[in-house]
């Protein structure tokens, strides 16, 4: 089977694609480079034996995005291609709209005209808004109380699907609603590195150790939480491409949604408590500060039907995400 990785050479995209090659999927990305380097074609090729073909093409080049589908004869697209930063999504509206939503649709046009009618989304948990309880299930009502436009693109992204995968019944789309990623790839050569100013907590984290940052803001610890700081699902990146495997291996017409995560939580506190001890008790210099807006207290996925539907679950610990990112931080050291 050839697949599509757009956004292949972000942190998602590069571990996914490493998942692929090992189980002998062609597997060709398009980025258009903003948030990624160009150098991660060469470590999934360290790591994986295989570089993957390379288009550098951003999803609103509908010409570039017309040759690369007419050359592909792809068989599915997982589509990662997106701006992400939440903050600047409030400053920049409109950025995001159209990089996102008008992207995803020139994309959907694209796939149609070329005959491409498998699609793998990845959607993000914030679709969900606030749902009053922690944990979070596929059937509960999206798109209320989101409270950033980055998550609305995601959220209207997900209602085109549904809407495309009506009016077309050969159309097969997965859409895969992300908790939070961490960690890095256990080889230590690709992570997450971003090339903006990270506003989550794991790249603050990294900064914050390797001095980048001069400590690290948590936001609020007077939540109703078990130590009053924001718990989330902080899901292993390896174990969410693997997610995308198994979804691939069960597409089927119409629409399919799945929440990946661990179906555990863990604090802000817990989490810097793991990097210290993955540091080898070195501290981790923070301040408590006033709570983020938009911040819920506790966000946690019911993975249960990717377990029951897909046949996957997390296998990887907070630990281990811990362990490989300091991995992945000597391996930059190095360099
Ligand atoms: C996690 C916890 C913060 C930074 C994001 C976005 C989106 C999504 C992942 C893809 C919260 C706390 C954070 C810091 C802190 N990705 N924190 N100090 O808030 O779940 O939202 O989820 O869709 O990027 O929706 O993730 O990493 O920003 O925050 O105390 O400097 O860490 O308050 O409790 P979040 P996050």
């Amino acid at each position: 089977m050839k697949v599509l990785l757009t956004g292949g050479t972000g942190y998602i995209g590069s571990h996914t694609a490493i998942e692929l090659i090992k189980l002998g999927y062609e597997v060709e990305i398009m980025d258009n480079l903003f948030n990624s380097k160009i150098e991660v074609l060469d470590k999934i090729a360290e790591i994986s034996g295989v570089k993957p073909k390379f288009y550098e093409v951003d999803l609103l080049d509908k010409d570039g995005m017309d040759k690369m589908f007419a050359e592909g004869d792809y068989d599915l697209v997982i589509h990662f291609a997106g701006l992400k930063a939440v903050g600047e999504s409030v400053e920049k509206p409109l950025k995001y709209y159209e990089n996102n939503v008008g992207g995803t649709i020139n994309l959907l046009e694209c796939m149609k005209k070329h005959g491409v009618n498998k699609i793998i989304f990845s959607s993000s948990a914030t679709v969900y808004g606030d749902q009053g309880v922690a944990e979070l299930t596929e059937d509960m009502q999206t798109g209320v109380g989101i409270t950033n436009p980055y998550g609305r693109t995601k959220y209207m992204i997900e209602e085109i699907l549904k809407d495309v995968a009506v009016a077309n019944k050969e159309f097969e789309v997965t859409i895969l609603r992300y908790f939070n990623p961490v960690g890095t790839h256990p080889s230590g050569l690709i992570g997450e590195d971003p090339n903006d100013i990270p506003n989550n907590l794991m790249p603050i984290i990294m900064k914050v150790s390797t001095g980048e940052i001069e400590k690290l803001k948590v936001y609020g610890d007077d939540y109703d939480t078990v130590d009053g700081t924001g718990v989330r699902d902080y899901i292993h990146v390896v174990d969410l491409a693997k997610g995308h495997v198994a979804a691939i291996n069960k597409i089927k017409s119409g629409i399919s949604i799945y929440n990946l995560g661990t179906g555990k939580g863990t604090s802000v506190l817990e989490m810097i408590a793991a990097f210290e001890k993955a540091s080898g008790g070195k501290k981790l210099p923070y301040e408590v500060v006033e709570r983020r807006a938009g911040d819920l207290a506790e966000i946690c996925a019911n993975p249960g039907r990717a377990e029951r539907e897909l046949g996957w679950k997390t296998e990887l610990t907070i630990d281990d995400a811990m362990n490989d990112t300091i991995n992945y931080l000597n391996h930059l050291k190095e360099k």
